[in-house]
């Protein structure tokens, strides 16, 4: 984008931006919906939601959730409707305030976004009421067998994020509409239930739950746990959640909880949302983390007996500024979530372990944003290596990529660069005061910027950062360079153990997680059958119980038709639904004839053990149709 036409842009948004209605008794701010989001039928100019009250029972047997979901609302004085998102949800009732019943009005199905819900308002609605059923094949639920899980009783998570809330609440789902909920839960005796809310942390034995979340936030943040868990606490404001089974390894890799807490706080300012707890899910969980507030889920795939996957905690954490205090406003501002969490991340961990770690994961930070930027550049996309994105009409998990996380990072990474740490991290704490609870667009995070880092410190903006950055494809030119020492050491190894033919030149003994992603990264394709199982003998990888180095190993073991690994990789496939190892392990199968029959023998048997999220990414990728 040519620089005129960028500030045009904002100053179209500084106009928009301090635009403010009175809406009748309330005043409502419009600013954040001068864009509208496309990924939602709902019309917040209208009417808006503003607190849930849920009360729900949960009903293992048929997999479904019967609920009313009554909701607090806030309307223009003009309004005569409310439109609130749903997709397929069985809706047997819609009625205003106490009792008074309107007709259903759903519209058609968009496969996408599922159904607009119209509710007709009249001037004395305060509030209204859904009584509704979920569908047992609810995107958001994953409903578990007690054979799917570590104990022997069954288990029920969601994942609204993006826009999967809308399959178990019907709600306006949109990252820039705040409410705050209640909510009653019923479940089976025996099962502890848990939301992004004040929780219990021990089973009642009537199967009662009520919650409460007093902080706004958007409908993605929406979440329900239900099994047989129990509590630890770490610390007087954290704590983990996890199968009694899963529990002790937790802790020994979880313990630390507290003090990233209180790091993360030094950094940028006092945590908002009173408790920081993590639940442990079982392995089918399709994320490494889900940032729902103050519970924080989180895959048993970053249980490594030795902490040092423990940063993607930190992640998870960060959000609870970058993303739940300060939102995007839509999923074309996806990097504003993800970017800045990263970042945090990375500033927490330096904080914690040093920078020759933190700039461990800068450097595959780096070595992702370079793949993926040229795959999507290759593919013909490479709008889609802008951080501003255009979603429009697609799924917003496509925006899912290294170019939101890390190129992300590496642009608030030059910025840092450009203002200085100190100045930068004023800068970031004032940020997060100022449009805490807010939603907020790429522009008017660029203008904010533009005037209260660079403005105010006297800095020179450079002329076309922003359109390379935000509006350009690709990695630019002036990307800050990692520079990671350790990484030079694992380099320096294989290059002695190539040279020498001697496998006991690897010294790893030091080596954590990180060093040994990268040993797996840097090795040459050149590496044989032989080497392979050298390799093997002396770091029995086929049985390691390190699910980021497993992967890794299966990656090669395929490419170099390393049989012996295979049965390994089996069960790993059919116990594991994490899509970021699911996704390359099949697609490094699918590859050749045989493997493709491998893979799909060992996806109809774990296919059933997946999340929608994971198997509707793997049917794609496999082509496999279901009847
Ligand atoms: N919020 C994301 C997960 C997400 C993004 C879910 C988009 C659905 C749509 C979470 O914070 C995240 O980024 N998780 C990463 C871990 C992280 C360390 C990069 C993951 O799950 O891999
Ligand atoms: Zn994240």
């Amino acid at each position: 984008m040519k620089k005129s036409a960028f500030l045009l842009c904002i100053i179209l948004g500084l106009f928009s931006c301090n635009e403010n209605k009175e809406m009748g008794n309330n005043r409502i701010s419009v600013k954040n919906f001068q864009n509208h989001d496309q990924h939602s039928f709902a019309m917040p100019q209208e009417a808006l939601i503003t607190h849930l009250n849920w009360d729900a029972s949960i009903d293992f047997d048929s997999k479904t959730i019967e609920a009313v979901a009554r909701f607090d609302i806030r309307k223009s004085p003009k309004a005569h409707e409310i439109v609130l998102d749903s997709k397929n949800l069985d809706i047997k009732k819609v009625w205003r305030n106490e009792n008074d019943t309107v007709e259903l009005d759903l519209k058609d199905a968009n496969e996408l976004l599922g159904q607009a819900l119209h509710i007709p308002l009249n001037k004395d609605t305060k509030t209204i009421s859904i009584q509704y059923k979920t569908s047992p094949n609810a995107e958001a639920l994953q409903w578990l067998s007690a054979q799917q899980t570590a104990g022997n009783s069954p288990f029920l998570f969601t994942q609204s994020q993006a826009i999967l809330c809308r399959s178990w609440i019907p709600i306006q789902d949109s990252p820039g509409i705040r409410f705050t909920y209640e909510a009653n839960v019923k479940v089976p005796e025996g099962n502890l239930a848990l939301m992004s809310a004040e929780n219990p942390q021990k089973i009642d034995s009537t199967g009662n739950y009520s919650f409460k979340m007093k902080q706004p936030i958007p409908a993605y943040l929406m979440a329900l746990a239900v099994g047989d868990l129990e509590y630890y606490k770490t610390g007087p404001e954290t704590g983990i959640y996890a199968e009694p089974a899963t529990l002790d390894k937790a802790i020994e890799d979880l313990e630390d909880l507290q003090s990233f807490l209180e790091t993360a706080e030094e950094l940028y300012g006092k945590y908002r949302w009173d408790q920081f707890d993590v639940l442990v899910l079982p392995p089918s969980f399709p994320f490494g983390g889900m940032e729902n507030p103050r519970l924080t889920f989180a895959t048993p795939t970053i249980l490594s007996g030795d902490k040092s996957l423990v940063s993607l905690i930190a992640h998870e954490l960060a959000h609870s500024w970058s993303g739940n205090l300060v939102t995007n406003a839509t999923w074309d501002d996806f990097w504003l979530n993800e970017g800045f969490t990263v970042y945090f991340e990375y500033r927490i961990m330096e904080t914690l372990y040093g920078k020759d770690y933190s700039e461990m994961l800068a450097s595959i930070s780096l070595k992702e944003l370079k793949e993926e930027s040229k795959e999507l550049i290759d593919n013909g996309n490479p709008k889609d290596t802008h951080l501003k994105l255009d979603l429009s009409g697609r799924n917003p998990d496509v925006g899912m990529t290294a170019i939101a996380y890390d190129k992300g990072y590496f642009f608030l990474r030059k910025i840092e660069e450009l203002t200085g740490r100190g100045n930068f991290d004023t800068f970031l704490k004032q940020y997060f005061n100022e449009y805490a609870f807010e939603s907020i667009n790429t522009e008017q995070f660029l203008l904010y910027m533009e005037q209260n880092l660079f403005g105010k410190n006297d800095i020179e903006l450079p002329k076309d950062l922003f359109s390379n950055w935000v509006y350009g494809a690709g990695i630019p030119n002036d990307l800050p360079k990692p520079n990671s020492e350790r990484f030079r050491n694992v380099e320096q190894s294989i290059a002695n153990w190539l040279k020498t033919e001697n496998i006991d030149t690897l010294k790893t003994q030091y080596w954590s997680t990180h060093e040994f992603l990268h040993f797996f990264h840097q090795l040459p394709d050149s590496i044989d059958y032989a080497e392979v199982k050298l390799l093997d003998e002396k770091f029995d990888f086929t049985n390691s119980s390190n699910s980021e180095i497993l992967t890794e190993w299966f990656l090669l073991s395929i490419k170099k038709e390393f049989k012996p690994a295979y049965g390994a990789m089996e069960n790993f496939l059919i116990n594991t639904g994490r899509k970021k190892f699911l996704m390359p392990i099949y697609g490094e199968l699918i590859k050749t004839e045989t493997g493709k029959s491998i893979a799909l023998n060992i996806y109809k048997k774990a296919r059933e053990n997946y999340h929608y999220v994971s198997y509707n990414s793997l049917d794609k990728l496999l082509n496999y149709k279901t009847d």
